[in-house]
């Protein structure tokens, strides 16, 4: 797949197969998302990787998106180190552009995923249930699984409704 075609038919997945996924295939996207680019390269990101079913049903009570939580194979929190921050707004774009990596990376290996943000609301008691302290930061979970669903087609601002200036 060219890159604008894996841009452009990456759908949110919630819904997924019963079917493990393998550490090899969680490396290849935690690899994506470790080679976004960050302000002055401050690579301010931090991952989780969640496997064991209890931990993941504990986590879905934390958030409205239960059921996304509870039928993926894998949650993916990032984090932000909190001790590490050289400009919050910078290195949270880059931490966004981590996501967007992996989840390119989750698409481009047949895998779906969706970003999950509603549940940062739960910082603390994710961190709790993980054993982490507060020089993290939740940024956001990334639910991963095999997609047991075709995704209803999703639309985009047309480009000149997005451009506010353009010289020609
Ligand atoms: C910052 C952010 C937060 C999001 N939070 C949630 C969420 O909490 N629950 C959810 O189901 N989808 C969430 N999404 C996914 C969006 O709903 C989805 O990307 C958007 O509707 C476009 O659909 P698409 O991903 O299929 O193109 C989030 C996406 C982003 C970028």
């Amino acid at each position: 797949m060219d890159i604008i075609e894996t841009i452009r038919s990456r759908r949110s997945i919630r819904k997924f197969i019963d079917k493990p996924i393998s550490d090899e295939v969680i490396d290849r996207i935690l690899e994506a998302g470790r080679w976004a680019p960050s302000g002055l390269n401050n690579q301010p990101w931090r991952f989780a990787v969640v496997k064991e079913r209890g931990l993941i049903s504990e986590i879905s009570k934390l958030t409205h998106y239960d059921k996304v939580v509870r039928g993926a194979q894998v949650l993916l929190p990032v984090f932000i180190a909190t001790t590490n921050i050289y400009h919050r707004e910078k290195d949270i774009q880059g931490i966004g552009a981590c996501l967007q990596n992996m989840l390119l990376e989750i698409h481009s290996l047949g895998l779906g995923a969706v970003w999950l943000g509603e549940i940062i609301k739960s910082d603390l008691p994710i961190r709790q249930l993980l054993g982490l302290g507060s020089d993290l930061e939740l940024m956001a979970v990334i639910a991963v699984g095999w997609p047991d669903e075709i995704p209803r087609p999703t639309k985009r601002k047309a480009l000149k409704d997005l451009i506010v200036y353009r010289d020609f």
